[in-house]
C-alpha cells in the first residue's frame, strides 16, 4: 500500500526527517511513536502532500505509484486522507456543510457516522470554529471517515478527548480498519500515539518510534508501548532486539 524511502525533509532551512523508511503493506496499520518534536506529524503531513516541507531526498510510492511529487488534492483523489493533529479553524464552513459534500462525494452515510462520532451537536457550526480539543479531534475524523480513504494517516487520535470519547473515537476508526485477518482488511492505517489508548481499539500489526527525524526502532506495537512506558525512550536507542540496528 504504501512505502516510504529514505525520505529526508526539511522546513525551511532544518532538516526535520532524515532518511526514513516503512512500508505498510494492504490491510496492515502500522503506530508511530516518539518524543514530542521528533518528526511523526511532519512524517504524516509529507505523505499527504502539504506544502510547507521541502523534500530533500527520496521517494513515497502509494499503490505501486510514485506519488512524492504529487499535489494534495491528486494525493487525496487517489486514497491518501490525513486526520490532522490540529486541524484549522474555518468558521465560515458548517461541519455539516462540509460533511455533506463529502458524503455526496463519496458516496457515504455521513449522517450515521458523524451520530457514532458523537458529532451531532456540532454539526451546524463552524467548522473548528472554539471547537474544544475533544471536539476538534471528532470532527476531523468525521471529515476522515466519510472520505473512507484507502491509507489514513491519524495523528494522536486519542490526544485531548475524555475516556467516553476515545471508546467512540476507537469504535469509529476501528470499523473502518478492522479487526480479523489482514487479507480481509480493506484500509490500512499510519496512526500516531502518546497514550498507547488507541491501541486497545486498532489491530496494530508493527510499530515504530521516531527520535530526532530518524526511525530509531521497530517491532510489536504493544511490545514497544509497554517498553517505553516503563523505560522511556532511551531503551528504543539503545535496544539490542530491534530490527532497525
Ligand atoms: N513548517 C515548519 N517550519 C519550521 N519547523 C517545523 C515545521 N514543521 C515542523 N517543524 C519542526 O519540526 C519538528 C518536528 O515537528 P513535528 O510536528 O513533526 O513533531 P512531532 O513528533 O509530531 O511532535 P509532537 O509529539 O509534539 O506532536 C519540531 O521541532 C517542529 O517545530
Ligand atoms: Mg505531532
Amino acid at each position: 500500500m504504501l512505502t516510504v524511502e529514505k525520505l529526508s525533509v526539511k522546513a525551511g532551512e532544518r532538516l526535520i526527517l532524515d532518511e526514513v523508511s516503512l512500508t505498510i503493506p494492504a490491510g496492515e496499520t502500522h503506530i508511530l511513536m516518539g518524543p514530542n518534536g521528533s518528526g511523526k506529524s511532519t512524517l504524516l503531513r509529507v505523505i499527504m502532500g502539504l506544502g510547507d516541507l521541502e523534500v530533500v531526498s527520496g521517494r513515497i510510492i502509494f499503490q505501486g505509484r510514485d506519488v512524492t511529487k504529487l499535489p494534495i488534492d491528486e494525493r487525496a483523489r487517489l486514497g491518501i486522507g490525513l486526520a490532522m493533529q490540529h486541524s484549522p479553524s474555518l468558521p465560515e464552513v458548517t461541519l455539516k456543510g462540509l460533511a455533506q459534500v463529502l458524503g455526496d462525494r463519496y458516496k457515504n452515510d455521513w449522517r450515521s457516522l458523524a451520530t457514532a462520532l458523537n458529532c451531532d451537536y456540532l454539526l451546524e457550526r463552524g467548522l473548528n470554529d472554539r471547537f474544544s480539543g475533544g471536539e476538534s479531534k471528532r470532527a476531523e475524523l468525521l471529515q476522515l471517515l466519510i472520505q473512507r480513504p484507502q491509507l489514513l494517516l491519524v495523528d494522536e487520535p486519542e490526544s485531548g478527548v475524555d475516556l467516553v470519547n476515545i471508546a467512540v473515537v476507537g469504535k469509529a476508526l476501528h470499523q473502518l480498519l478492522k479487526q480479523g485477518k489482514i487479507k480481509d482488511r480493506e484500509h490500512s492505517g499510519l496512526v500516531i500515539t502518546h497514550t498507547g489508548h488507541i491501541l486497545n481499539y486498532l489491530n496494530a500489526d508493527q510499530g515504530y518510534v521516531m527520535i530526532n527525524g530518524k526511525l530509531v526502532c521497530e517491532g510489536n506495537p504493544r511490545d514497544l508501548f509497554e517498553e517505553i512506558s516503563k523505560h522511556g525512550f532511551e531503551g528504543c536507542v539503545a535496544c539490542a532486539e530491534c530490527k532497525r540496528r
